[in-house]
């Protein structure tokens, strides 16, 4: 293979050096720029960890008043974008619309771009930050065809969000209180997560010297699979096909047979091989969220049904295959009245601030080259072109 390695899937590989987010996948340990996700998910709420991800400190609380109101002034989405929206077909399932609505952002802020400015990067993060829920609770609103809200920009980050969802003109919207906290804790856990696919792809296409809407986009389809944050949708899919816990051992039966083509969704991770932390937090919150909103959801038992079987499995014991972050998000997004489409949008807004911070990281670091992976290349050794005639 000449002068570099083959490594697919970049199992081995580190493409960068990153002070943000670290991993040891066989302890489960999971730190945001140092702290424990733990302490973040108790302590701590999602633009506090915005911040922390961003400038590389816990913001102290004037700077925690100032980055709020930042980002609540930039929540409003521009007029035509809400035309460019339309432009959809009514079904367009919303992580595409989110996918192509970020990237043309990259139209409307161009020309006051220069991204060699560190103020002008900050401030397309906080803008990346501030409109991917307007955006998000757009898409939705769209799909069922509910005219757009406006950001209530009284609210914090989480209850505009859910207003921008669900609200409608003539009934105050009664939320219980979990919900907000439930989908805040869920954004704080999903915020960060190093180099996973998304991230990796952000970085790659902002080492081109992107634009960095364009980046997020690329980020936002990369996500979009169920290997990566799709997994949350298709957690919920399989739950729903197996539709009883007696069903379980056989489905189980089915992810180990390779010619199946079928896996356990929201089972397995790259980088943990013990348990995904992330999981454990979720785990709890799922019971304590069902709990307090007084609903009770048949998949919550098939889902620890499936848990318990696969855990007990040879199959699942020996690959080291546990629950990941995506196993139990989607019963309580399902709980809060998300749809199941909307899922990996969920996903999308929380992990909009890991990505900035990689960019900026990755913006402000003069010494870093343009990605560009080596191949082996399998085709055919080099041949004489033959006329049409002669084929
Ligand atoms: N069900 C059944 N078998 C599995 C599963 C699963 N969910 N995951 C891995 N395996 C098997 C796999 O077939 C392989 O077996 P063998 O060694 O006999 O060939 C072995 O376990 C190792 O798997 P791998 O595919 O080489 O592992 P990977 O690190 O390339 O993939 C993964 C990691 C997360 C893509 C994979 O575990 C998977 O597809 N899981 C299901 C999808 C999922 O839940 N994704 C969310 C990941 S966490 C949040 C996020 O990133 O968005």
């Amino acid at each position: 293979t000449g002068h570099f390695t083959y490594d697919q899937g970049f199992v081995a590989t580190a493409s960068c050096k990153s002070a943000i987010t670290y991993i040891d996948g066989d302890e489960g340990v999971l730190l945001y720029r140092g702290y424990p996700i733990e302490q973040l998910a108790k302590h701590s709420n999602f633009l506090e960890v915005a911040h922390l991800l961003i400038n590389g400190e816990l913001p102290t609380a004037d700077e925690f008043k100032a980055f709020e109101h930042e980002v609540t002034h930039h929540t409003m989405m521009h007029e035509s974008l809400k035309t460019f929206m339309q432009g959809f077909h009514y079904d367009a399932h919303p992580m595409a619309m989110l996918c192509g609505v970020i990237g043309s952002l990259a139209a409307f802020y161009h020309d006051k771009l220069d991204i060699d400015d560190p103020e002008h990067r900050r401030l397309a993060a906080i803008r990346l930050i501030a409109k991917m829920p307007t955006i998000a609770a757009a898409a939705y609103r769209y799909s069922i065809g509910w005219p757009i809200r406006f950001p209530r920009n009284n609210l914090d980050y989480c209850h505009r969000f859910l207003h921008m969802m669900f609200e409608v003109p003539s009934e105050p919207l009664d939320l219980p209180p979990v919900a907000a906290k439930a989908l805040d804790l869920l954004f704080i856990l999903h915020a960060d997560h190093e180099q996973n696919a998304s991230t990796s792809t952000v970085r790659l296409v902002g080492s081109t010297g992107a634009n960095p809407y364009a980046c997020i986009a690329a980020g936002i389809a990369a996500l979009w699979g169920p290997a990566h944050g799709g997994a949350n949708e298709a957690v919920l899919t399989m739950l729903q096909e197996i539709g009883d816990a007696k069903n379980v051992a056989q489905a189980v039966e089915r992810a180990k047979d390779k010619d199946s083509g079928f896996r356990l969704m929201g089972f397995g991770h790259r980088v943990y091989k013990n348990f995904d932390p992330r999981a454990t937090i979720i785990r709890e919150m799922c019971h304590k969220v069902l709990n307090e909103l007084g609903v009770s959801d048949p998949l919550l038992d098939i889902a620890m049904e499936l848990e318990q079987v696969a855990l007990k499995d040879e199959y699942f014991v020996q690959r080291k295959l546990y629950p990941n972050v995506d196993f139990y998000s989607g019963i309580i997004y399902k709980a809060l009245g998300i749809p199941t489409s909307m899922f990996t949008v969920m996903f999308a807004i929380a992990r909009t601030a890991g990505w900035v911070a990689h960019w900026l990281e990755q913006s402000a670091d003069p010494t870093v080259k343009i990605g560009r992976p080596r191949q082996v290349y399998t085709g055919p050794v080099s041949r004489d072109y033959v006329s049409i005639d002669k084929r």
